[in-house]
């Protein structure tokens, strides 16, 4: 009698350590599945105000996409050029004004899709007559970010809402200064990513990003002019002197060449194959520090997936206006012409620092 019982106690303590075990390990998983949330950021941020947003946008992306799938990744590369520069504040969709020109107008985003700035207005207006003039531009730009990975086949996100538009955009120098160039190798990219508290398991998942759209010839002429980068693979670099026969061709290519319109782990396999198109993508396969990363991915796509996500989240949440800070624009290509708000904002946030002083 006396052993049943020890043994069923036995039994009990056992399940409860097990029960304890997978608690804590869940915990930990969670943890790990999602960055911190940014200050004034809440994935609840517009349920009262605005219940349909999330639903407005994917329906209208899904209409966008099925006539022309290729703004998926305009939609995608606009919220990383938001967010590399100056923060995630709608600053990249601002025009150029008698304080000079925007960073719209600097070298990378000129080739920004024209169409991806325009989809962005569009949902904001219907956003408006909706819920009035509540969500932000750069929450829209996130969201469609988000829904264009998901709805190109990648995978699905919720993402921490409440950034509001800056007053002010970035200048030419430090717009170019963000955002990398195609030609840097490994060690820029790192480095520079680094600056944002981006790790190398970051930068390997956001490039990943290149497994939909498109380059412009000039962004890797350097790898086939005046000779052939010797790491790219000889056939991928005969037909890419085929598409752009001159370094100074403006015709384009695909990012990658296994699926060009489907966000998977494909271009990490292009990259195993040599076939990546920038420098900035193929020397993550070359340097040691990212080799194993590159590998892992193409080998494991929800491995990928879950490494995107948490890299997007991070990313989409780099230097986030919140509260009282910027405003709600009501074009998403101007500062909205009161400067009221911009002088509530400066003497808020005075207001705000001699109150905490
Ligand atoms: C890490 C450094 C990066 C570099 C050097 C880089 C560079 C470039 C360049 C040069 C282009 C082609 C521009 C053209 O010739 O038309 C491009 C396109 C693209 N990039 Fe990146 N990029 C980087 C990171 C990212 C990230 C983090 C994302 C998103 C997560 C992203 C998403 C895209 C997409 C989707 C396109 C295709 C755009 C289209 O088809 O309109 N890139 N990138």
């Amino acid at each position: 009698m006396a052993s049943t019982i020890s043994g069923r106690r036995t039994f009990f303590t056992f399940l409860l350590i097990c029960t304890f075990l997978s608690v804590s390990t869940i915990k930990v998983c969670e943890a790990q599945t999602k960055p911190p949330t940014a200050k004034g950021l809440s994935y609840t941020f517009y349920d009262k105000s605005c219940p349909k947003l999330e639903s407005i946008i994917r329906k209208e992306l899904k209409k966008i996409f099925k006539n022309d799938v290729g703004q998926a990744a305009g939609l995608l590369r606009l919220h990383f050029h938001d967010c590399f520069v100056q923060g995630c504040d709608g600053s990249v969709l601002l025009d150029g004004s008698a304080s000079g020109p925007s960073e719209k107008d600097a070298p990378p985003n000129l080739t920004l899709r024209a169409e991806a700035f325009k989809i962005i207005e569009d949902l904001r207006r219907r956003l408006e007559k909706s819920c009035g003039r509540v969500v932000s531009c750069s929450d829209i730009t996130a969201l469609a970010a988000r829904d264009a990975v998901f709805l190109s086949g990648g995978p699905e996100y919720e993402i921490p809402l409440g950034r509001r538009d800056g007053l002010t955009f970035a200048t030419r120098n430090e717009t170019l200064a963000n955002l990398p160039a195609p030609s840097s190798n490994a060690t820029t990219i790192l480095n520079s990513l680094a600056t944002k508290n981006l790790d190398a398991t970051d930068v390997v998942a956001l490039s990943g990003g290149h497994t939909i759209g498109i380059g412009h010839c000039n962004s890797f002429s350097d790898r086939l002019f005046p000779t052939q980068d010797p790491v790219m693979d000889k056939t991928f670099g005969r037909n890419l002197r085929l598409t752009c026969p001159t370094n100074t061709t403006t015709n384009t290519t695909v990012l990658d060449i296994r699926s060009p319109n489907t966000f998977d782990n494909k271009y990490y396999v292009d990259l195993m194959n040599r076939q990546g198109l920038f420098n900035s993508d193929q020397d993550l396969y070359t340097d040691k520090r990212t080799r194993g990363i590159v590998t892992s991915f193409a080998v494991n796509q929800s491995l990928f997936f879950d490494k995107f996500v948490f890299a997007m989240l991070k990313m989409g949440q780099l230097s986030v206006l919140t509260g009282k800070q910027g405003e709600i624009r009501a074009n998403c290509s101007v500062r909205n012409a009161d400067s009221k708000s911009f002088l509530t904002t400066v003497v808020g946030d005075m207001v705000e620092q001699i109150i905490q002083m």
